[in-house]
């Protein structure tokens, strides 16, 4: 998400945190800002809103002066991107700075204890209250990396951090949890970053920290220490790759890098929204942002739901509709934006509007939830982007805290806007009494496997050993030299198959079209033959037996069918004539599971016929025109 980049050493630090950051401008953000301390023990700070030619012009002639530094990217979480909530952060006398990337979870409790304890806030960032935390445990120890071990112990959530002290100079600590951060080896200097190409042009000598690692640098010397404080040591890399690959994190493709990234989006969506809490470790589903609107009184009277949205985002929204209608037992109607306002809507007071869209910026999304609101509907927006146009038209906003989306081709913000739909659906359920609480827990355990499970689903299907490249491999192939393929699923599987389709046709130019399973013979099937591929979702569901008959009607019409399949499904073997395999879940998870597949075919025919994968002909990543 955020973007760090650290200095010390015997060169002038400034120069070296701005190319830096330079760097990883590729990633987008809001907001960035540089602390440096200079010889004379002065720490200077300089922040700005906006591009990076911003904090160039702000930092000007009077540069600060200084060989230990650090910077900071900031794409917002918390607090919305202006100069006080721009990184670094500070202490009460401005002796602390620290720069982070991450949810630190509790940080209302803490920031109200240290304001309790007289401490000073500027900002409304979560990040502040590490700084204040750092803050006293240095008036007990001298030791700037155990002052900082000391305050991570009293934090959950994720972070990379990387803190300087005017009291300890030539010295950095940084340190990681559920968030990348890298240390670069130098001769007589020493560098940490979030990403590689932040540092790559003084550096390819990389130590990748562990998850609870902190590392105490100087110029000379990197000790790297757990979270106790016993010193560890980890292995020194040589980074072959050239500033292109290091900004794609080593792979070809933007789009292919935020199909690996999927897992942790998802937990980072999921950070902090469910707990475990009381003797019995009962599951608690926290949706701090709904507070307000449900204490208003407005969604007592809601008796629908509609769902908004676009492209990919719409296909999300219908696979929620299915779970949301059972946990919450309310209709649920799905809308293209771009349909819904010009189509004389019915809504009113009784209507939660529901806007999904990751850009926070799509016109017709933003006009349709206008529309909506101004007819008395509650309106929360399912958001990427903080502060973006939709949140101004929401009674409440829920991110995804999916982290910049690069590829045009949507990914890891499906996958997070599916995730946000289930809290927000069992949110719903829990409070229209619909959604029992031994449900709630059962889903709410499931809903937290989600990541390990997506992580094994992209193990499986990437890994030679296990055959699944091979699989998917051929199949791309095939895919490749068709003119036009079908994809069809019933149930969840059905928007999945039109997920499936829309990629494959954005990234590839192959014509594709999704279908419900059973519509297929009021029509589509004449479509079918040798040359047509069928892609079949048939994974486990209440609904599978009934996709292996439309399997069956459509090789009887000698249609070649490649089916995606639960793990240990043997039964389909001799109804498809490939399989891609993904692992066994439960259904609401499934379709989290087997759109990345979907995604990985899509992209391999893309690349077998030579297309431009990360910015496809004729589309934009924010469509702001009608
Ligand atoms: C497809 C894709 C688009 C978007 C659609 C809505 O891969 O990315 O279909 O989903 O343009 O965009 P947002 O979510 O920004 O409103």
């Amino acid at each position: 998400m955020c973007g760090i980049v650290a200095y010390v050493g015997a060169q002038r630090a400034t120069p070296i945190l701005l190319e830096g950051l330079q760097r990883l401008e590729y990633r987008g953000y809001d907001s960035a800002g540089i602390a440096v301390l200079s010889d004379d023990g002065d720490l200077q700070l300089k922040k700005t809103t906006g591009k990076l030619k911003e904090l160039v012009a702000a930092v000007g002639a009077y540069e600060p002066s200084g060989s230990l530094g650090i910077g900071h990217t900031r794409w917002a979480t918390h607090g919305r991107p202006n100069n006080d909530n721009a990184h670094p952060h500070t202490d009460c006398h401005g002796d602390i700075m620290v720069a982070h990337n991450g949810i630190i979870e509790n940080y209302a409790a803490l920031r109200d204890e240290l304001l309790a304890e007289g401490h000073v806030f500027r900002s409304e960032t979560d990040t502040e209250s590490l700084a204040h935390l750092i803050e006293r445990e240095l008036e007990t120890t001298n030791d700037l990396a155990e002052a900082v071990r000391r305050s991570l112990q009293r934090v959950t959530g994720s972070y990379a951090i990387v803190v300087v002290s005017r009291s300890h100079p030539g010295r950095l600590v940084g340190a990681r949890l559920n968030g990348p951060l890298i240390v670069g080896l130098g001769e007589h200097e020493n560098f940490l970053a979030s990403d590689i190409p932040a540092i790559l042009r003084h550096t390819r000598r990389m130590i990748a920290l562990d998850e609870g690692d902190v590392a105490d640098v100087t110029p000379e010397r990197v000790v790297i220490t757990t979270l106790a404080g016993a010193v560890v040591q980890r292995p020194i890399t040589t980074i072959e790759w050239d500033i292109e690959s290091a900004e794609k994190g080593g792979y070809p493709h933007f789009f292919v890098k935020e199909i690996h990234e999927q897992p942790d989006a998802v937990r980072q969506s999921l950070m902090g929204r469910i707990e475990q809490q009381g003797e019995d470790d009962k599951l608690t589903l926290r949706l701090d942002e709904l507070d307000a609107l449900a204490a208003s009184g407005r969604l007592d009277t809601i008796r629908r739901v509609v769902i908004l949205g676009c492209g990919t985002a719409s296909h999300a929204g219908m696979i929620a509709k299915y779970a949301i209608e059972r946990w919450a037992r309310l209709p649920v109607e799905i809308a293209i934006s771009s349909e819904y306002r010009y189509a004389d809507p019915v809504v009113g007071p009784e209507t939660l509007c529901i806007t999904l869209t990751q850009s926070g910026e799509t016109i017709d999304t933003l006009v349709a939830t206008r529309l909506a609101r101004e007819a008395g509907a509650s309106v929360i927006a399912i958001t990427n982007v903080v502060d973006s146009a939709i949140t101004r038209s929401a009674d409440a906003t829920l991110y995804l805290r999916a982290g910049p989306e690069i590829s045009v081709a949507a990914t890891k913000t499906f996958v997070t806007m599916l995730t946000t739909l289930y809290l927000l659906g069992m949110w719903l359920g829990q409070r229209t009494g619909a959604l029992s609480d031994e449900t709630a827990q059962r889903l709410l355990a499931d809903l937290r496997r989600t990541p390990d499970l997506m992580r094994a689903t992209i193990t499986g299907v990437t890994n030679d050993e296990g055959l699944g490249a091979a699989a998917l491999i051929s199949v791309a192939d095939r895919l490749a030299r068709c003119q036009s393929c079908l994809y069809i699923g019933r149930s969840m599987g059905y928007p999945l198959a039109l997920e499936g389709a829309l990629k494959l046709k954005e990234l590839s130019y192959v014509h594709a079209e999704g279908y419900a399973a059973g519509e297929m013979k009021h029509g589509p099937i004449a479509l079918l033959d040798p040359q047509t591929p069928l892609i079949a979702i048939a994974t486990e569901s209440a609904v599978y037996e009934k996709v292996v008959s439309n399997i069956q009607e459509a090789r009887a019409r000698e249609a070649a069918v490649i089916a995606l399949a639960s793990a240990g499904d043997t039964t389909i073997q001799r109804h498809a004539d490939a399989l891609i395999y993904v692992p066994r879940a439960p259904e609401f998870l499934s379709p989290l599971l087997t759109v990345i597949p979907l995604q990985l075919l899509a992209y391999h025919v893309a690349l077998k016929r030579g297309c431009d994968i990360d910015q496809p002909r004729n589309l934009a990543k924010s469509v702001t025109v009608e």
